[in-house]
């Protein structure tokens, strides 16, 4: 037996904002933000629906594709910058909101390689036997830490939560390799401040058009298959010309990537999550394929996972 994802979920707001509706907002253009970040739109939570909510619907939705109910699972966590509280933690508040057992629950701060890390984390529980069933959330509510007068910034983000469980699958498919990295001196590039996130953007970008296609590279060569072998690609969805980056050093086709940042933006610790799940429903990802997970956020922090999908 082996650690792999026995399910998959999403939740994104319905509340579309447009670049055309950013135009009316701040100084920019629908051209700039999609041909410098290939953006059309993101998604936007309501007031009332906080970082917990949206990570509950993406939840249920991954326990059900998993074929378990909350009685079945042994731990929770939550990646995210954006809990609706510094605590109680989010993966609490959701542990109490799908009556799951008293397990444990803790929410998880690597920015947008949040997931990532949480993945690796359940990963080790699971390899040791310890555990059986374990629930990883990335969410965030980006909305409301957004300074909605800073075009650098405000352009860039969306809320949504994507979730998946690990357990064990057979051992010929499952999570066959990992990188997970953090370089705290980039700290001062990517961070929240008093109330809104700042961005250093051009050297986040340095860092991670070098970091990404690195550490894509690194996990498909540690798990024995040539960078060519991968079927499908899910790179962090914070810009299509870092992503392009990745997908270049791999080799591979662009109908091999997944590209949802064109309709929710970037929505850090949830974007890879989110193009997961949904890679799994539209088809794109199929039994026995051989998938590349990587990410890189603030911290700075970044983290990959290769992975044979299926049960
Ligand atoms: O999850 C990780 C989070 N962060 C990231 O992934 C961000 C990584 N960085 C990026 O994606 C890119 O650096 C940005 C999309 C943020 C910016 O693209 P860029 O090609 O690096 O542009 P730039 O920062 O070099 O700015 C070019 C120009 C500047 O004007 P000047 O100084 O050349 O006159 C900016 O003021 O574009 C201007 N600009 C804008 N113009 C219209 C910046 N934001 C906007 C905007 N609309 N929204």
């Amino acid at each position: 037996m082996r650690a792999g994802i026995t399910g998959t979920g999403h939740y994104v707001p319905e509340k579309v904002l447009t670049n055309f509706d950013l135009e009316k907002m701040v100084d920019t253009t629908d051209e700039w933000i999609r041909t410098r970040t290939g953006i059309e739109e993101r998604r936007i939570a309501e007031d009332d629906m906080d970082t917990s909510e949206m990570a509950y619907r993406a939840a249920v939705n991954a326990m059900e594709d998993a074929g378990i109910t909350a009685k079945d699972l042994d731990m929770i966590m939550v990646a995210t910058v954006t809990p609706d509280t510094p605590f109680p933690s989010v993966a609490c508040m959701l542990q109490d909101r799908l009556g799951a057992n008293k397990v444990a629950a803790m929410d998880l701060s690597a920015a947008c390689s949040g997931f990532m890390y949480g993945m690796v984390t359940a990963k080790q529980f699971i390899d040791t036997g310890v555990y059986k069933n374990i629930l990883i959330v990335g969410v965030e509510k980006l909305s409301k830490i957004t300074d909605w007068t800073d075009r650098n910034t405000s352009v860039l983000f969306g809320d949504g939560a994507g979730a998946a469980v690990i357990g064990e699958v057979s051992d010929d498919r499952g999570i066959l390799s990992f990188e997970l990295g953090a370089d705290g001196s980039g700290g001062k590039y990517l961070y929240q401040d008093k109330d809104y996130l700042s961005m250093n953007g051009r050297e986040v970008f340095k860092f991670a058009v070098r970091q990404m296609p690195e550490s894509s590279v690194n996990v498909v060569e540690k798990a024995g298959y040539q960078r060519e072998d991968v079927d499908y690609l899910i790179p962090h969805q914070a810009n299509i010309r870092i992503m392009e980056a990745a997908r270049e050093k791999l080799g591979i086709p662009e109908e091999k990537m997944a590209t949802s940042v064109k309709k929710y933006g970037n929505t850090s610790a949830a974007s890879i999550p989110i193009a997961l799940s949904e890679g799994v429903k539209n088809g794109k990802i199929k039994e026995d394929d051989l998938v590349v997970l990587v990410g890189f956020g603030g911290g700075l922090t970044w983290g990959a996972v290769a992975f044979k999908y299926g049960r």
